[in-house]
């Protein structure tokens, strides 16, 4: 993989360069905490160096995976079909979009990763969570995020904003207590692991999380270069 420094988004902030030792960034979270929006957004300001993909659904293989794992018809699937097809998903994903990324020199931003498998299906459904790391390390060959971004937002805050949406897939119809374990879950992880995890709160305007969002970033060195205007603030 290339490891020289790249040109980044020239945008508000100023030029900045991602930081080619932590090309790979994961965010993680729970229902309507705004991630994708985020992402979303991360894409416009990173530019075409970077590639800002998501799981379940990230190639076409897995638009197929994703439609049996959301749809109300899959009522009857019960916990380990439902972690192998995520897993069937991300190796897929893993070996179509993510590793020739990194292999060409970009900054990948995943919207979900490994950690939501071992939040949902692990501490959620209850998995065994030592058997779904062995499984993660059959799907990725053992790829690794450099950087977890937990979006933190209230459960019922991030259930509200599904709704307004427009209807709840098979995951978001899930009991109030599957959530919490959920949330529950991501919290250990991330205290565990401090040094890999950011948590960023998902509360106020959009424009604020991407600040946050964006100043995570920099303050967790994987954006290097100039510094421009932008806050350097750790993001809560
Ligand atoms: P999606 O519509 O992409 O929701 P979100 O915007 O919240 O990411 O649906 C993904 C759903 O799949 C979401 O409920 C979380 C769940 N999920 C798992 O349970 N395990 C996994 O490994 C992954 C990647 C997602």
């Amino acid at each position: 993989m290339p490891r020289e420094a790249m040109p980044g988004a020239a945008g508000r902030q100023g030029a900045r360069w991602y930081n080619p030792a932590m090309p790979f960034v994961t965010l993680e979270g729970l229902e309507g905490c705004g991630k994708s929006t985020q992402a979303r957004r991360l894409a416009e300001r990173l530019g075409p160096s970077a590639v800002v993909t998501k799981e379940p659904g990230g190639t076409a293989i897995g638009a197929s995976v994703r439609e049996i794992l959301l749809s109300h018809a899959s009522r009857g699937l019960v916990a380990p079909a439902e972690s192998l097809l995520y897993f069937a998903d991300r190796a897929q994903h893993v070996a179509e979009v993510i590793r020739p990324a990194l292999a060409a020199g970009k900054l990948v931003v995943s919207d979900r990763y490994v950690e939501s498998s071992l939040a949902y299906q692990g501490h959620g459904r209850g998995l065994d969570r030592e058997v779904l790391r062995q499984v993660a390390h059959l799907a990725t060959g053992g790829l690794r995020p450099d950087l977890i971004v937990l979006l933190e937002l209230p459960i019922e805050e991030g259930l509200l904003r599904v709704g307004r949406r427009g209807g709840h897939d098979r995951m978001e119809s899930e009991v109030r207590e599957f959530h919490e374990r959920v949330r529950a879950g991501y919290a250990e992880m991330a205290a565990g692991e401090p040094q890999l995890w950011a948590r960023v709160s998902g509360e106020g305007t959009e424009d604020a999380v991407a600040e946050r969002l964006w100043s995570v970033l920099e303050s967790r060195g994987l954006l290097v270069g100039p510094v421009g205007s932008g806050s350097r603030d750790a993001g809560r």
